[in-house]
């Protein structure tokens, strides 16, 4: 076994999110857009004789079996009997509780940098199946680049990589629980969904105004409600010239997609002196 990995784990953005349904299993269906961008933990891995150990440069990251992260290591562990244990460490560059799939994606590169300290042992499927059993963003978080997400998140279907998607990211200073804004949501409230059919048509045409019109987020109206701030950053990265803006997953971050590098440069350079977490990102492919 290999003694040292050190891996990427990217952010991701959700380019729509319309939930289809409440499931018996107290989970939502969805029909979603996800997408990585190179805004990225790094996560470094070391085996160890025994245990799982987890630590952070950002004191926020919990170090005990609540952190995914922490989860992932004792599952693929468990799942391969292995004797010996982990440190892992992660440089933390994606905020907390913002919707970005922050904890799945460390989730993620945990269980691939396990695999291949162990040269590859699992396939494809078998850790796309303990991902899930994580969390429901932890399979595409494996997967990475563009993909339609049905299910709980787990139905992946990959989309060729077409636009190269620049983005102003900016997360206002609360947090939100992913759960409550679930919890929270009225089915019969939903109006004018997401029509992830008439994205899709933008997306392979690379349409980028078509695309811009039809990124919508069903979660949008009941995480404003709990972050007004919301609203705030919204008008403000249209004032600043993004073509459209959208809360990403269940909040509260929100991008703004810019026509090219230039804007959302120029964007980013204003809105992070007003607000600390401000990121230029674009989207990207593992
Ligand atoms: O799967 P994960 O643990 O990341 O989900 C966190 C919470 O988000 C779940 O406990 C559930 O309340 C909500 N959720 C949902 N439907 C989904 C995904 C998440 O209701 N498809």
């Amino acid at each position: 076994m290999r003694e040292r990995v050190q891996l990427k784990a990217p952010a991701k953005i959700n380019l729509t999110l319309k939930v289809v349904g409440k499931r018996t299993d107290g989970y939502h269906e969805l029909e979603t857009v996800m997408q990585q961008i190179d805004l990225c933990d790094e996560i470094t891995i070391i085996t160890a004789n025994e245990g799982i150990e987890v630590s952070s440069n950002n004191s926020e990251v919990p170090s005990d079996a609540s952190n995914l992260a922490f989860k992932a290591a004792l599952l693929i562990g468990e799942k391969l009997g292995l004797n010996n244990g982990f440190r892992i460490y992660i440089d933390k560059k994606i905020p907390i509780g913002a919707g970005l799939a922050g904890g799945s994606t460390n989730a993620a590169a945990v269980l691939l940098g396990i695999n291949e300290m162990l040269g590859g042992l699992l396939d494809l499927g078998t850790l796309l199946d303990l991902g899930l059993q994580v969390g429901s963003d932890v399979p595409f978080c494996i997967l990475g680049g563009t993909a339609l997400a049905r299910g709980r998140g787990e139905i992946l279907e990959p989309l060729p990589s077409g636009l190269h998607l620049e983005v102003v990211l900016v997360k206002p200073p609360q947090q939100l629980e992913t759960a409550e804004v679930y919890r929270d949501l009225k089915l019969y409230e939903l109006h004018d969904q997401p029509n992830n059919r008439a994205f899709l048509e933008a997306w392979h045409k690379c349409d980028i105004i078509g695309l811009a019109a039809q990124m919508k987020n069903d979660l949008e109206t009941v995480s404003i409600t709990k972050c007004p701030e919301i609203v705030v950053i919204k008008e403000r990265l249209v004032s600043l010239g993004a073509l459209h803006t959208l809360m990403s997953g269940s909040g509260p971050s929100v991008i703004g997609i810019f026509s090219d590098r230039e804007g959302a440069e120029k964007a980013w350079q204003t809105i992070k002196g007003e607000y600390q977490e401000s990121f230029l990102s674009s989207s990207y492919s593992r």
